[in-house]
């Protein structure tokens, strides 16, 4: 959100439901970054960091689920190293950060899947990150049908053996964030790859001309 400081980076995230295809369409909106001459670097959540690996692994264990809170406490605590160490220094240093999940992800799953209050993580992350949001946020929604169809072919973690209610709220919770974000746009996950690809391209061109005539 210190986007007016001269030659800071700036900050993209991906997000949307399991299976809706983000790993892929982060590489490209860090190719399409790279053609357009800037400097990128490419993470995820809950991870990044040393720490925020070994708490990943604490997370996505389907053999020991934790309690809510606990769920968006470690979530917080893995994104405070990786604000610190990886996004903050980056965008510093001018480069743009390509980050697969964040704050939005909370709001979605433990939120509106888990049931934890919207006011407890909106106090987390002012905590944890008050000056450190996305600029832009590309949610890939896909329905939980077709999530399910595509994460059949892959192990699953924790959080990918919920069942189909999760799933819907996590979906809705996007949506709706999407609804009050002006930074979030939705792309539809749900068409073939190469559409989806141009509408990620598309909008990833969109923002840089934006920043450019800023
Ligand atoms: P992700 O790395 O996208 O999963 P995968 O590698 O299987 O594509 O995310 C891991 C899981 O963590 C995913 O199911 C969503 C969940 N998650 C939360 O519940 N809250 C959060 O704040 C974040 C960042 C992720």
């Amino acid at each position: 959100m210190r986007a007016s400081v001269p030659n800071r980076g700036r900050f993209i995230t991906l997000e949307g439901p399991d299976g809706a295809g983000k790993s892929t369409q982060a590489q490209l909106v860090a190719d399409t970054l790279r053609a357009h001459g800037k400097e990128v670097v490419t993470t995820r959540e809950p991870g990044g960091t040393a720490v925020g690996n070994r708490l990943r692994q604490v997370l996505l264990d389907p053999q020991t689920p934790l309690q809510p809170t606990t769920e968006t406490l470690l979530m917080f605590a893995a994104r405070a190293e990786h604000v610190a160490h990886v996004i903050e220094p980056a965008l510093a240093a001018g480069r743009w950060v390509v980050c697969d999940r964040f704050t939005d992800s909370t709001f979605a799953y433990q939120g509106d899947g888990r049931g934890i209050a919207k006011g407890a993580i909106e106090t987390l992350a002012a905590f944890t990150h008050a000056h450190c949001w996305p600029d832009l946020t590309l949610c890939l929604d896909v329905p939980p049908a077709t999530a399910a169809g595509r994460m059949q072919e892959r192990t699953l973690d924790g959080f990918e053996r919920e069942d189909d209610g999760f799933y819907r709220r996590v979906r809705e919770g996007f949506l709706k964030q999407a609804a009050r974000e002006a930074r979030i746009v939705v792309i539809d996950g749900s068409s073939a790859l190469e559409v989806v690809s141009k509408a990620v391209q598309h909008a990833v061109e969109t923002f840089i001309r934006r920043t450019e005539a800023a």
